[in-house]
This record gives C-alpha cells, structure tokens and sequence, in this order.
C-alpha cells in the first residue's frame, strides 16, 4: 500500500526518542523527510537523526520549547531553510506530573498547559498557515487516554490535553476547507521497557481486554495512516490506540 509519503515534509516533536523516534523512524521508512524536534535530549536527537538519515531521507534537527511560541516559530525558519514547507505535524511531545491535585503549589501546573494545550495552539498558529495556502496538512495530536477517562494522577495534563482535544476539533472546522485535516491519538499504556513487578502488571493488564501493552507498532500503524491520503476524509476525530482499555463512544 503507497501512503504517500514520499518526498513530504513531517515535523514530529519530542522525537528523540520513546514513541516519538518509532514514529519519525516509521514515516522516514516511508520516504517522508523528517524535522526532528527535542528539546532537552540533544544526544539522542542526533542518534536518532544518524538512524533515519541512512534511510536516504532528509532530517533537519530542531530544538525549542513548545510552551514558547518564540521558539515554536524560529523553529519554523530552522525547518524551512533545510527542508522547505512542512506538510503535516505529529505533535508527541508532552509534560506531566503524576501526582494528585493536592500535591501541586499553587502555579505549578502552568507548565502542563502550557505544553500541552498552548503548544498544540503554537503549531497550529505557526504552521498551518502555509498548509492552508498549499491546500493541504495534516495536524495530529498524541495524548493519553487520562485525558479522556480522568485520571486523578494525571490531573492536569488530561485537563490541558482535553483542552486541546476540543481546540483540534474546532480548529478542524476552520481549516477543512483548505483540505486540512486536524485529529487526536489517544493512547493507552505503550510498553517502553518500564519495569512493573509482577502484581501490579498483572492489575494493570485486568484493565485492558487484549491482555497486553501497547507497543511502538501499534502506535505507528495508526500515525501512518493518519498521515496518509487514506484519511482524507478523517478530521476532528480522537481515535483511542489503548488495548480496549476504555471504550468511549
Ligand atoms: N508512554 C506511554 O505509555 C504513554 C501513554 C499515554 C500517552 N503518552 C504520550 O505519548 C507521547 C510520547 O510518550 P513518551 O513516553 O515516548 O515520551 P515523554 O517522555 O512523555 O515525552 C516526549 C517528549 O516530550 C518532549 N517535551 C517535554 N516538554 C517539552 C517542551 N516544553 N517542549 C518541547 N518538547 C517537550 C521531551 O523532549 P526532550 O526529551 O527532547 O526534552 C520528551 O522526550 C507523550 O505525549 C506522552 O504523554 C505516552
């Protein structure tokens, strides 16, 4: 199956490594050129630039803090002077506390929302401008689960990226005439080599009907496909990528 890749520009934050570097890795697989963004794991976002460059596609490495609009647009000069128009944007990176809400001082939950939700505002603002004149982009958002379930430990990140989840879908409205296409990845528990003993792995898989965790793959499949002109006609969506873990209608 052709997904189109080919030759298209993805920028893909937090993608030193984690589920961000599986994800780049796969679109560069693709024939897709990558903007790597970091932006504090400096050594790995080179390893992990070396990696996709020797698939024969191009890599322009990027660093900047998402909660800065400043760095979100330099980032932007950065990408357009080595690799041109970016077509479409997977936004995995993120920050969250896991704590309960009473554990936070005043104030410091600024950071989770700035990340997560005025960083998705960020991208949006600084991109999808050229998207809309060329006509087409692809804007997809990772969150968690949490933020569509609640989770009592991850308070305010799920609030943040619930934040953004509506914003993706209004954004969506906006922008479908211009042939954009703006969706959510929702995942659930992705095995990252965490080390959980064996009862409470065990309580941890009695939540999800497919018996497993999530792995790299099963969040690749999905990006590609959202990145693909196979979704043309998929926009405002959250698609959950949990296991079954929650099934929400
Ligand atoms: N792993 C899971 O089970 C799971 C489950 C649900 C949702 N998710 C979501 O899936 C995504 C990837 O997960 P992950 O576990 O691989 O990675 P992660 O450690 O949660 O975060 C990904 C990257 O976000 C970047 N980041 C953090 N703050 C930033 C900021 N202010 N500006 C720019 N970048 C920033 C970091 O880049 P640097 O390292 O370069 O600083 C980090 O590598 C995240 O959004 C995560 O919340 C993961």
């Amino acid at each position: 199956m052709n997904l189109g890749l080919e030759g298209r520009t993805v920028l893909v934050t937090g993608a030193a490594k984690g589920i961000g570097r599986a994800i780049a890795t796969s679109i560069a697989e693709e024939g897709g050129n990558i903007a790597l963004h970091y932006q504090t794991s400096e050594k790995e976002a080179l390893e992990t630039a070396n990696v996709i460059e020797k698939l024969g596609v191009k890599v322009a490495l990027v660093k900047g803090d998402l909660a800065s609009i400043d760095d979100v647009q330099t980032m932007k000069k950065t990408i357009e002077k080595q690799l041109g128009t970016v077509h479409s944007i997977v936004n995995n990176a993120g920050y969250a506390q896991y704590k309960s809400f009473f554990k936070y001082e005043p104030g410091e939950w600024t950071r989770e929302v700035d990340v997560c939700f005025y960083g998705v505002l960020h991208l949006a603002h600084t991109f999808m401008p050229d998207m809309m004149n060329s006509n087409e982009g692809k804007l997809i958002n990772i969150i968690g689960d949490s933020a569509r379930t609640g989770d009592r430990n991850l308070i305010i990140s799920g609030a943040a990226r619930s934040g953004a989840t509506s914003f993706l879908k209004s954004l969506s409205q906006e922008v479908g005439r211009y042939n954009i296409q703006c969706n959510t990845v929702s995942l659930g528990l992705i095995d990252q080599g965490q080390e959980f003993d064996a009862a409470m792995l065990e309580k941890i898989l009695k939540q999800y009907p497919l018996k497993r965790l999530g792995n790299a793959g099963d969040v690749q499949g999905i990006i590609l496909f959202l990145l693909s002109a196979w979704s043309d006609w998929i926009t405002g969506q959250v698609i959950s990528v949990n296991g079954g873990q929650s099934m929400i209608g």
